[in-house]
């Protein structure tokens, strides 16, 4: 069965595929509005130094577990000891858990890529948001079709599958977003958007930002689910993990960046506020959209260049459980896939409904939705992220030394792998779930 395992056609691709599952909704939906509810420049700031230096330690750590043990998750735990297969086995229920959530705002960019087709003109996007989302069929429709979408690419394999999508979509995807920024920088005052996401004001600074900065950074490059661990075991061929990480961390980065200045300018120049929350792309931006020449143009475009990052980002996540499905159980992908749809529309469709005739089932206070979101950012990908570090620097010795030229550095990564990051990380469970 061993080598059996599907492995990357090149390193290019898999950079690719790692970089796919890293630019997501994580960047165009919630990087920007996340920045706008923490005081703009002062936040990126923050971000900037976490994002380059915490993260580059759990990113390592499972790429290098996934490449060294060429297993899917539980395996990989279970090769260690076997009694730690349980600790493996959160993250594909991490995964499930987050695909329940995300792929309902997925559902939500189908419909407004057809809305732009519709050409039907909308007066009041608020209330135009708040009563699609509170639709029970067709709501559920969209979240099945985008998982569907997803299901599909996962079902072919990585090279005609994972690999294909990512192929055409990551291109597609840099291409209307270099359109749409410099529409949005053409219009009137969009310098007061780049002022807004380039100069600091200090005195905004409070450490609530560094606890909310470390949770957007850990979900947008996609750590702490098994999505990176799992493309790891896929890596055959002797690249450099250390190299791979960077990569993944400066394209992610740059594309978060991108979509503030796609994002901000625009809102800026209609003089609107950027700190509206989740409803900044689906409210805000459709707003703008409707007073812009060929502003349905622009709007399909936008919610393409949304559904295109976030099928790459769904397929990451469905591949750590298609992977435990297949190697594990035998299956044969297209069985594992068909699995996988059922179970994941058994949370999803309840996450979809929670937004309207469910809006009154609540867990510990919370919909379904809001339920899902929290445990996985507050509880489990904190988690996962602390045992792989643990599995990495405690017992399959992963150093620094085996990667890093400068010795320094590799001293730093492996107090980093074995210490500081599993403290912080302790740190970030204990703040997020008190
Ligand atoms: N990184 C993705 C985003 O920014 O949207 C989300 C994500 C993908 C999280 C894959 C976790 C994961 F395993």
């Amino acid at each position: 069965m061993e080598n059996q395992r599907p492995s990357w056609t090149s390193r290019g691709t898999f950079i690719l595929a790692a970089v796919g599952s890293a630019v997501g909704l994580g960047n165009i939906w919630r990087f920007p509005y996340i920045m706008g509810q923490n005081g703009g420049a002062i936040f990126l700031v923050i971000y900037l130094l976490i994002i380059m230096t915490i993260c580059f330690v759990p990113l390592v750590a499972e790429l290098s577990t996934g490449k060294i043990t060429q297993k899917e998750c539980i395996g990989a735990f279970e090769s260690v000891n076997p009694k730690f297969k349980f600790i493996g086995a959160l993250n594909p229920i991490t995964g499930i858990l987050i695909i329940s959530f995300y792929f309902v705002v997925g559902g939500w960019i189908l419909n407004y890529i057809c809305l732009g087709f519709s050409k039907c003109g909308i007066s009041d996007y608020g209330n135009y948001f708040t009563q699609f989302t509170q639709a029970p069929v067709a709501n559920c429709l969209y979240t099945l079709i985008f998982l569907f979408i997803c299901m599909f690419f996962t079902a072919r394999g990585i090279k005609k599958g994972i690999e294909f999508a990512n192929n055409v979509l990551m291109p597609l995807f840099a291409l209307i977003l270099i359109f749409l920024i410099i529409s949005s920088l053409q219009l009137p005052n969009a310098h007061l958007g780049l002022e807004y996401m380039f100069k600091p004001d200090f005195s905004k600074i409070n450490p609530h930002m560094f606890l909310v900065a470390l949770g957007q950074a850990l979900f947008t490059l996609s750590i702490g689910m098994g999505a990176l661990f799992t493309y790891g075991s896929y890596i055959k061929e002797d690249s450099s993990i250390a190299k791979s990480a960077y990569t993944i961390i400066f394209s992610d980065t740059f594309f978060a960046l991108l979509a503030g200045i796609m994002i901000f300018p625009a809102i800026f120049s209609f003089g609107l506020q950027p700190d509206s929350g989740a409803g900044l792309v689906f409210v805000t931006l459709p707003y703008i959209f409707a007073q812009i020449p060929n502003g349905n143009l622009v709007s399909i475009l936008f919610f393409f260049l949304l559904a295109a990052a976030a099928i790459t980002s769904g397929i990451s996540m469905l591949e750590v459980s298609a992977a435990v499905f297949t190697e594990r159980f035998k299956l044969s992908r297209i069985k594992a896939c068909v699995l996988l749809f059922f179970l994941i529309s058994l949370l999803a469709i309840p996450a979809t409904l929670s937004f309207g005739i469910l809006g009154d089932m609540k867990i510990i206070g919370k919909t379904v939705f809001e339920f899902l979101d929290f445990i996985t950012s507050n509880l489990l990908m904190p988690l996962n992220t602390f045992f792989v570090c643990i599995l990495a620097g405690w017992f399959l010795k992963i150093k620094g030394e085996t990667f890093l030229k400068n010795k320094f550095f590799a001293k730093v990564f492996d107090i980093g792998l074995k210490y500081a990051v599993p403290a912080i990380l302790l740190g970030l469970l204990y703040i997020g779930l008190k």
